[in-house]
């Protein structure tokens, strides 16, 4: 059986989709949820009955990641997911999990890296953007592709942000299970 992790740090609706992708699929394990703060995706895990951890990023990220890495090879989990993780992971624990961490992003990779990506876009002349899932390497927002799906500008901020959303939800949980049973 795959097992894998999720990174969250705010609303969690790409949690939401990868869990329920996991379900349908009876080759994977149920998600555990790992946090950087308590949020809102956290508290649905919990409700959901998953297993949770709120990593001690308020003691220092080294405490933090060696919480990770325990739970990691543990639980012998084949991969993570960040799915809105707001933490850059250092280059140590990315080396450790080298091709085994996906990150999802709200831009054309290599364009709009960053935490404000959707605002960047929205002010730049670029007439689309879209949704980059690729694997995490040290440098933010920086490894090799796995896949990209391009979303319009449209009338306004907000429905833009839908569509990127929608797309999030639709791309990321395929591109995933793909990779961890290639
Ligand atoms: C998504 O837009 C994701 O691409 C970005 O952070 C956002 C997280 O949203 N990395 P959610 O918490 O999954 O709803």
């Amino acid at each position: 059986m795959v097992k894998l992790a999720i990174a969250v740090s705010g609303r969690g609706s790409n949690l939401k989709a990868l869990a329920a992708g996991m379900a349908s699929d009876c080759r994977f394990a149920p998600p555990i949820v790992v946090a950087d703060k308590p949020c809102p995706a956290l508290e649905w895990a919990e409700k959901q009955g998953l297993r949770t951890l709120l990593l001690p990023y308020r003691q220092s990220k080294e405490a933090a990641e060696s919480a990770l890495t325990r739970l990691l090879d543990n639980e012998q989990i084949d991969g993570l997911l960040l799915a809105g993780f707001m933490r850059l992971l250092s280059p140590a624990f990315v080396e450790r999990y080298k091709e085994r961490i996906l990150n999802i992003h709200p831009s054309l990779l290599p364009k709009f890296k960053g935490a404000q990506a959707l605002k960047d876009f929205w002010e730049s002349d670029e007439k689309e953007s879209g949704v980059s899932i690729h694997l995490v390497t040290a440098e933010l927002d920086g490894g090799p592709l796995l896949a990209q799906e391009k979303v319009s500008r449209s009338n306004s901020f907000e429905t833009f942000e839908e569509a990127i959303h929608a797309v999030e939800h639709q791309l990321y949980w395929p591109v995933a299970q793909a990779y961890f049973t290639r």
